[in-house]
């Protein structure tokens, strides 16, 4: 790629290079993985009734207009995850996907509360998750770890239960997060479970600036202590926070096909990615809830390399920005930026 880096890319090379990165998936919903045929071999293993005929029904549901309307089929769809064996299947599904994918690392959100209301005790959402965890990581050599996310549209008093009942789990956790409805559902409201899940020394993400305010950015980082923002393409109505997020490194899990799904955008093309990327935004490149946005993290990566236009050295810059944005190791980072460097040489 060395002296073709500065052009735009070719199909058959930007196919190439996209197959050829190791990736690292920072911005992942585990249950927003669930395939409708999963949905639906799940519902009948527990008698479940869904309120669509077959898996073609459940795909044509997926037209959202706004985050909410996707939300409320999200919830919805995790009723048919029920027992730790279907929290495993969830989660080795998405690892065995993702590894066609050439991901290599993944912090993988979860929302606890979707599960514990319907009675579904922690010990089997996370120990279900642990049991792929383990599987991925033998058969396909990915490491993993695992974000607790607090549901925004329920009270703090919530969020703190939450993460009391978390506390035997604390070794499974790499950190919280915070995610479902922005909008009326500020950082602010969650500022003292974040302090606590800090105390515990678990790492801090929040979801800002999707639907909701460039203000909710500068919260989650101020109030919340995040390290990196979920999302964050609404930066760039505050110019002072986007010299910031440079200035800081600040990373932005951004998930493009996400974005057009639920219209944030309206087209790829009006994205501001490349804009950002080129001001010097710490950018990186995730898939959200790829069973409900039509697709994986490779599928994003080209529908944003086409879209957007971007070069060689911007999709490696991307990989590497993943890489060092995520929360492995010093020396496990450096080791994949090796890594990321030699794949890009050799594609
Ligand atoms: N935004 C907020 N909450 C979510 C999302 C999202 O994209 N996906 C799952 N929960
Ligand atoms: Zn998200």
């Amino acid at each position: 790629m060395s002296n073709a880096a500065a052009k735009p890319l070719a199909d058959d090379a930007r196919e190439r290079l996209i197959r050829a990165l190791p990736k690292v998936e920072l911005h992942l919903h585990i249950e927003g993985t669930l395939e409708p045929e999963m949905m639906f071999s799940l519902a009948g293993k527990h008698g479940v009734k869904l309120p669509y005929a077959s898996v073609e029904a459940v795909r044509a549901a997926y037209a959202f207009h706004d985050l909410q309307s996707f939300l409320d089929l999200y919830y919805a769809g995790c009723d048919v995850l029920r027992d730790r064996k279907d929290f495993y299947a969830l989660a080795l599904a998405y690892f065995t996907r993702a590894h066609a994918d050439g991901v290599v690392h993944a912090e993988l959100f979860f929302d606890p509360q979707t599960h514990t209301v319907r009675g579904i005790p922690l010990e089997v959402v996370i120990g279900g998750f642990r049991d792929a965890m383990d599987d991925a990581h033998r058969r396909y050599g990915i490491t993993s770890e695992l974000i607790l996310c607090f549901l925004r549209h329920l009270s703090e008093e919530d969020a703190l239960a939450t993460l009391d009942a978390a506390l035997p789990f604390r070794g499974d956790l790499v950190g919280v997060g915070l995610d479902s409805g922005e909008r009326g559902n500020p950082p602010a409201k969650f500022q003292r479970v974040f302090a606590r899940a800090r105390a515990l020394g678990l790492r801090a993400v929040a979801h800002a600036g999707e639907e909701g305010p460039a203000a909710y950015i500068t919260e989650a980082l101020d109030l919340l202590g995040a390290e990196r923002i979920d999302h964050g393409v609404r930066c760039e109505e505050d110019p002072a926070l986007v010299e910031r997020l440079v200035r800081e490194q600040i990373p932005l899990t951004v998930c493009p096909l996400s974005n057009l799904k639920l219209c944030v955008v309206k087209d790829l093309k009006a994205h501001n990615f490349a804009k950002l990327l080129r001001r010097g935004v710490v950018l990186t490149i995730n898939s959200d809830d790829p069973a409900y946005f039509g697709g994986y993290i490779a599928d994003n990566y080209r529908a944003t390399a086409v879209a957007q236009a971007l070069t060689a050295a911007e999709l490696v810059q991307v990989a590497e920005n993943a890489a060092r944005a995520s929360f492995l190791p010093a020396t496990a980072k450096t080791a994949l930026l090796n890594k990321i460097r030699s794949a890009a040489a050799r594609a």
